[in-house]
């Protein structure tokens, strides 16, 4: 694949990705392995919304991923695996290795009646066999559906429900840090709410004593035992579903959001190479947990679709102490390191006297996703681990878009603190106005759009198309709405300013207020609850709660600590809020909607102007929320 290579170069392919995106992405899609070429580049429309790009061709992800690697680099190593526990010795798995492990899982699944187009859910730690589960699927043309681990028992059933997956593999236990999270206990809790299920896979990571059900429950080392390491990568065509991920928007339940296979590799493998500027032989670290998107195309996909060695790690960043991190980096001479600015900020508060005693010459590029990182962060990062010499790449990018879209690209484009910068080749960003018009020009400010389509974008969500359309393609006629807001500067950088709906951004983790509210109501003492976030120095936003109780609390205490337990059983404990009020009611405007800027502002301190209430059903609960405010 070409390589962005200058300034220049990022201006003319640019140039020409607007011009002649279908001769553009043809040109990087033949760099892929194929075993037909398509028949039509792109065909698309964003009123219905309908968007296929390489139509007709017939490829396998695994293969691109795999095989095609293994005549020129099948000894090197593929996956690192590094365990919690640095005392517990780290396991590599070169492409030949891997290639084996697939092929044997990906006949297992077959073995167990899984078949092109059936739902596989995916409910792992961080171990390689997440990324060979991943893989097996797309071999055979299974969808993948990801859980992250720290989802709770309800979280996982829904999910499992919603895109009705035949087959559930899980790990028996796993610990992260000291606090040991025995997964299959809370798969067996999700496992009896979901029909569809017919068997579960566990691998046995901790050897801890779980509970098997006979016939449904199957150990994964015995069933790679007696199979074949012979498995063809099944031929799919483009558009062919290959994984949903959920993620959570402003309103109703977590969406799951469709990938397909062609564009989503092309554009995984593009932008891995060109955004950190990848180097034949380099050792990539990507920090995020395979059950996020970031997981899917920057630890496993992009990594190797271009023959890269890709670290898994299973720890925390503040275990056995604050300097995890950088062990890792100094050990497995990591020379691209990619994190959430949450972590940064998080080990920012332990000062910096760690970095005397670790050796970090091996990284040549830095980048950050997920939140906007603030400048601090940034020079934080940019000194005491880049030493000044490493671009950072701050990528912007969602689940639903597959594949980052505004970053720099690592020794290309000039950099700029807390910017994003400029979009990437067949990238066509646009702000709009509240009004719907585009706003042309720099130094202006407004709803981030997409105008034209890219290969790695979400093509519907899971059996429901309408919705699809409904949260991204309408609030503007012609553009995919990202629900984010952005600035453009004097020279057409662009800075992602947050969320303008009721998402908000928790250490990197996108979660809707209305899921929140949902499992804070089903407190017994609860009628009704309004979350908003207000800025927190390390999560970037926190979560603050205001809930209207019956009757009078005797102890808010205790309710707290129960809506914080209820939240995390609902949901997971990453989503647990981190202030709760009670309150005698809520901001509503004659019509019942809850005037939730006016509780950000009481949420983030600032009551001096809380803007025209007059309209509200009853004014006075303004003073009395703002009162008791935490
Ligand atoms: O608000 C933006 C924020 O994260 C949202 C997407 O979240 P998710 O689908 O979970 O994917 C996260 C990993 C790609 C966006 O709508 N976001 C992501 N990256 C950045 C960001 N905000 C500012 N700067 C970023 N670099």
């Amino acid at each position: 694949m070409k390589q962005i290579s200058t300034f220049e170069d990022y201006l003319q392919q640019y140039q020409l990705s607007i011009e002649e995106p279908e001769a553009f992405w043809a040109e990087v899609a033949d760099d892929f392995v194929w075993s037909k070429k398509w028949a039509s580049v792109l065909e698309w429309n964003f009123a219905e919304p309908s968007v296929k790009w390489f139509s007709g061709a017939f490829t396998n992800l695994s293969e691109n991923c795999i095989d095609r690697h293994l005549e020129t680099r099948g000894n090197q190593t593929a996956i690192i695996w590094e365990p919690n526990d640095p005392n517990e010795s780290f396991k590599t798995l070169t492409y030949k290795e891997l290639h084996t492990e697939v092929c044997r899982f990906a006949n297992v699944l077959k073995n167990l009646g899984v078949k092109q187009g059936d739902r596989v859910c995916i409910y792992l730690p961080m171990i390689p066999e997440a990324a060979i589960a991943m893989l097996a699927c797309a071999r055979i043309g299974a969808i993948h559906s990801v859980v992250f681990a720290g989802f709770s028992s309800s979280s996982l059933s829904d999910r499992i429900n919603d895109s009705q997956c035949l087959l559930l593999i899980t790990a028996d236990a796993v610990y992260r840090g000291e606090k040991k999270i025995d997964l299959k206990k809370i798969a067996d809790d999700a496992l009896t709410q979901t029909p569809s299920i017919k068997n579960c896979i566990v691998y046995n990571h901790r050897n801890t004593e779980i509970s098997m059900l006979p016939e449904r429950d199957l150990w994964w080392h015995n069933l790679v035992k007696d199979v074949s390491a012979e498995c063809p990568p099944l031929q799919v065509e483009a558009e062919t579903p290959l994984f949903i991920l959920y993620t959570s928007g402003s309103t109703g339940k977590p969406k799951g959001v469709l990938h397909t296979t062609a564009g989503y590799m092309v554009y995984a493998g593009y932008t891995f190479l060109n955004v950190f500027n990848y180097r034949e032989g380099e050792v990539f670290f990507c920090t995020a947990d395979v059950g996020w998107v970031t997981g899917h195309s920057y630890l496993v996909y992009g990594p190797l679709l271009n023959g890269a060695t890709t670290i898994m790690f299973e720890g925390i960043p503040t275990y056995p102490d604050h300097g995890r991190f950088w062990d890792v980096v100094d050990k497995h001479r990591v020379n691209i390191f990619y994190t959430a600015p949450t972590a940064i900020r998080s080990l920012e508060t332990y000062g910096t006297a760690i970095f005397k005693t670790k050796d970090l010459s091996s990284l040549r590029v830095l980048g950050t996703v997920g939140e906007p990182i603030n400048e601090e962060a940034w020079h934080w990062y940019h000194q005491n681990v880049g030493k000044e010499q490493c671009p950072i790449v701050d990528t912007w990018w969602q689940t639903e878009t597959g594949g980052i879209l505004i970053s720099p690209i690592a020794g290309v484009t000039p950099l700029k603190p807390s910017f994003a910068t400029l979009p990437l080749p067949g990238v066509q960003p646009a702000l709009l106005d509240s009004d719907g018009i585009e706003i042309s020009g720099n130094s202006v400010e407004g709803n981030l759009c997409i105008k034209f389509p890219w290969p790695g974008m979400s093509r519907t969500v899971y059996g429901n198309h309408e919705r699809f359309r409904q949260t991204y393609f309408s609030a503007y006629m012609g553009y995919y709405f990202t629900g984010d807001g952005c600035r453009r500067d004097e020279n057409g950088y662009y800075r992602i300013t947050g969320r303008v709906d009721d998402v908000i951004n928790v250490s990197g983790h996108r979660i809707g207020t209305g899921e929140i509210e949902d499992a804070i109501d089903e407190h017994q003492s609860v009628i009704e609850t309004a979350v908003v976030g207000f800025p927190h120095d390390v999560k970037g936003q926190g979560l603050y709660a205001f809930v209207i109780c019956t009757g009078k609390i005797e102890d808010e205490e205790v309710l707290r600590t129960e809506i914080k337990a209820m939240v995390s059983e609902k949901i997971g404990s990453f989503a647990r809020p981190d202030k709760i009020q009670v309150v005698p009611g809520l901001p509503k405007t004659r019509s019942g909607k809850i005037m939730r800027r006016i509780l950000r502002k009481i949420a983030e301190g600032d009551t001096g102007n809380l803007g025209d209430t007059t309209t509200l059903l009853d004014p006075l609960v303004v003073e009395a929320i703002k009162n008791g405010a935490l």
